[in-house]
């Protein structure tokens, strides 16, 4: 286990980018921002690097990482793409979409990173950090959430550090995250398939591939016992508080996690209220909703409250995603 470094929070800029780089170069975990969530990076072609990963999470070993790249034409070096994936990587890379798509005969990916399957999770985040990074370093960088396995997904700096201090060497704060859930997964199979909701909504990609995407079996498949998208665990994400979702009233001393502006009864005696979009914004509420089921998690425990309540969200666009996220948190 990992634990015992002295974990060090620098602001992204240039200089520490670098210096980050150098850190992945050398073999060291590091946390950075991106887009949709704080991601756990270390250099993907270095396997100890990447079993320092799963250390530091706490996370099953079968669970395999997205790789992050730079761009495009890093991406095709370690997988291959067809006219489909092309399209979609040209649509909306750099952005919050992961293709799994088949792995490049000299994909340098460790295998440890991949768990042993013959396909490879690639994306090109936006975050203007994240870019810089991944140019400074050149190779390709292997990043889970930067949590401890089965936590909130961090959306802050503080997230990270109260998750994984003494268990990472470096930390960039670039802020707070702008989209706040994690990137959407598509699987580039004969019947192109919506492994995750995330942050890019299902109809978007729809609409450019023309058809519509195909959802996972529920059933790993039985050949092999290897579920389609192994991270998706039914529990994860989960606060130590119990949740209870499509909350139409608060009971006496529960927190609630509200979403809209219709009055909801009981209120007035709720231990904690946040509005995670009073406007019933999705995509405020996207943004909102690690950080608030983190800091509802806090209160609840000092006031000793049982339960969060959540007010039902609608389950459109990036709805899709909150839901399945609030789904798996009350678990
Ligand atoms: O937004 C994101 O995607 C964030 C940021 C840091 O980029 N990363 C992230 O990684 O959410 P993680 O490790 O928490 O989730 C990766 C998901 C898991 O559900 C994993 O099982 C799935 O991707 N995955 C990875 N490789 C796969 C593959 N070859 N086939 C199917 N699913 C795969
Ligand atoms: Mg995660």
């Amino acid at each position: 286990m990992a634990v015992g470094l002295t974990t060090r929070m620098s602001p992204a800029d240039a200089a520490h980018i670098a210096e980050a780089a150098r850190c992945l170069r050398a073999g060291g975990l590091l946390a950075f921002p991106t887009e949709t969530v704080y991601g756990l990076g270390a250099d993907a072609a270095n396997p100890r690097a990447v079993a320092g990963i799963y250390e530091a999470k706490g996370r099953p070993s079968f669970n395999p990482l997205i790789a992050h790249v730079a761009d495009l034409a890093a991406a095709r070096r370690i997988a291959r793409f067809d006219a489909r994936a092309l399209a979609l990587a040209e649509a909306f890379w750099p952005g919050p979409l992961t293709l799994v798509l088949p792995k490049a005969a000299d994909c340098p990916v460790a295998d440890l990173a991949t768990a042993g399957l013959d396909t490879i999770a690639i994306r090109v985040p936006a975050h203007p950090v994240a870019h810089a990074l991944l140019q400074a370093f050149g190779g390709a960088v292997v990043a889970p959430s930067a949590n401890i396995s089965g936590h909130v997904s961090p959306t802050t700096a503080a997230h990270v550090l109260s998750d994984l201090d003494g268990r990472i060497d470096m930390i960039l704060d670039g802020g707070p995250v702008e989209v706040g859930v994690e990137s959407t997964i598509v699987g580039c199979f004969d019947t192109p398939m919506l492994l995750r909701p995330g942050g890019l909504p299902r109809e978007a990609i729809e609409r450019v591939l023309g058809q519509s995407l195909a959802n996972p079996p529920d059933e790993p498949a039985s050949d092999t016992n290897q579920p389609l998208a192994p991270g998706m665990l039914a529990s994860h994400y989960a606060p130590r508080t119990r949740v209870r979702l499509l909350a139409e009233a608060v009971n006496p001393g529960e927190a609630l996690l509200a979403f809209g502006s219709a009055p909801l009864p009981g209120i007035e005696a709720a231990a904690a209220v946040l509005n995670l979009s009073e406007q019933g914004d999705l995509g405020e509420a996207a943004t909102n909703l690690f950080g608030y089921l983190r800091a509802l998690d806090a209160a609840a425990i000092a006031s000793g409250a049982s339960c969060i309540a959540v007010m039902p969200v609608p389950n459109h666009g990036l709805g899709e995603a909150i839901n399945d996220r609030l789904r798996r948190a009350a678990v």
